[in-house]
């Protein structure tokens, strides 16, 4: 098996650039299949999940041809299937977004259920409750998803729940050939729904609103293929703004809005990190000890999840006690148990972390327990004593291009090393 090798103790410093956002990147190429025709995405980051996508838009009948790392020409004039099957699925739970485009497009989709994952139960009950109220209806037949539009598809009022990501997307791409328009209330704001909607209306949608709490879809007729530049992906600059935060030498992160990380930054900023922020860009050091702060994850503009556990290994090296509230997905502290191995001091409380700051990590045989949670060990790795090893690295590939090559830039001693598989038990 491969793992991730990281001694401890090597100079962070320099410049890193990330790569388009992967959270925006799929939902962009869900959306092509409603504008048939040669679309071209760039800033397309080469990660193990856009592969995925690619899969399951070459199964429903789409040509890509990749030109370059980053860009992707993708053919949607010959989608002759409306179906995401569960080998797919099962590889990557966001194939879900094909369902909104595939009703845009025929009226009909069968999308295989995704099953639980290792960060919650993610349910799609929000995906399916809007879209029946815009005239959808859905059979659950052999674990597979039927959705079909008997009397056409008309906009109505959507008041989500909760500010879902993916309901939201779904529900947006759904819309856009509607019957009158379309109201989702208590929308999700992050900034891959705005890049959606530019795309969206690039392609000749009209969305308004995208990035406040309600979105309007004005159904309009037949869309046309576009190039568009995918969003900087803000969790991979998250990513490596903890990681100089904790090393302390100065690294700049370029690539990104760091507006995209607002309250990421302030956090930081509170915890003694300094952050320059310029076009695109941003600076971070440390010369104090890190102070200890408490988070809450809520959807955007609040604490993202998705840095939860790059920050609460930062947390977990801090000259005092904070506590971690996780609102977004049950099951994400998974990460915390692995950090434990390397001496961190955390204690669980159903969705609280309490976290004591400890003076040093020591290096460790750990698990990547999903995508965030493997680059936060990678992370603490690189300040804790002696060599940490970090295993189940396919969960890193699915998010982070090139990651071991960008530390390694920066001059952290970590390496990508075959190694045995463990020895099983038979019992
Ligand atoms: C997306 C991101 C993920 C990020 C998350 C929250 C992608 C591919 N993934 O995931 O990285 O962590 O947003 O920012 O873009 N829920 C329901 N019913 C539903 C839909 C969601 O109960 O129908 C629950 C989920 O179980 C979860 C919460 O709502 O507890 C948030 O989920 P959602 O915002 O939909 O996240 P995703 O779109 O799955």
């Amino acid at each position: 098996m491969e793992v991730i090798r990281v001694e401890g103790g090597a100079p962070v410093e320099g410049a890193v650039t990330v790569e388009g956002a992967k959270n925006s990147a799929l939902k962009l190429m869900a959306a092509t299949l409603m504008a048939p025709g040669v679309n071209t995405l760039t800033n397309v980051p080469n990660i193990a999940d856009v592969h995925v996508m690619g899969k399951v838009l070459k199964y429903l009948g789409a040509k890509i041809d990749v030109l370059g790392e980053h860009e992707l020409r993708i053919d949607t004039t010959t989608i002759d299937k409306w179906e995401a099957p569960y080998h797919l699925v099962a590889q990557m739970r966001a194939s879900t977004a094909v369902l909104g485009p595939l009703l845009a497009r025929f009226g009909k989709a069968v999308v295989a259920m995704p099953g639980g994952c290792n960060i919650g139960a993610r349910k799609i009950d929000m995906h399916i409750l809007g879209l029946e109220a815009l005239g959808v209806h859905f059979d659950i037949d052999h674990g597979d998803i039927h959705a079909t539009t008997p009397g056409g598809m008309r906009g109505a009022l959507v008041t989500l729940d909760f500010a879902s990501v993916g309901a939201t997307e779904n529900l947006m791409m759904a819309s856009v050939h509607a019957k009158g328009t379309t109201v989702i209330d208590n929308a999700a704001r992050e900034p891959e729904i705005v890049d959606l909607a530019n795309l969206l209306n690039e392609m000749g949608a009209k969305v308004r609103g995208a990035g406040s709490p309600v979105i309007e879809i004005e159904g309009v007729g037949e869309l046309r293929p576009v190039t568009h530049r995918v969003v900087g992906d803000r969790i991979e600059a998250g990513t490596f703004v903890a990681m100089a935060g904790l090393c302390g030498r100065p690294v700049t992160v370029r690539g990104f809005e760091p507006v995209h990380l607002g309250l990421v930054l302030k956090k930081y900023e509170l915890m003694g990190i300094r952050v320059e922020r310029g076009q695109h860009q941003v600076t971070i050091s440390r010369d104090a000890p890190l102070a200890s702060v408490d988070i809450q994850t809520l959807p955007f503009p609040g604490f993202p999840t998705d840095m939860q556990a790059q920050t609460m290994c930062l947390l977990a090296r801090a000259s005092n006690s904070s506590v971690v509230t996780e609102n977004v997905f049950e099951n994400r502290f998974m990460f915390a148990s692995e950090l434990q191995r390397m001496g961190a001091d955390i204690r669980i409380e159903g969705h609280h972390a309490i976290v004591h700051g400890v003076k040093a990590f020591s290096g460790a045989k750990v698990k990547s327990p999903d995508l965030r949670g493997g680059a936060a060990l990678v992370m603490a790795g690189l300040v804790a004593d002696g060599v940490t090893t970090v295993s189940d690295i396919h969960h890193i590939d699915r998010g982070y291009e090139r990651f071991v090559e960008k530390l390694q830039a920066l001059g952290a001693w970590v390496t990508r090393e075959e190694v045995p598989d463990p020895e099983t038990d038979d019992d």
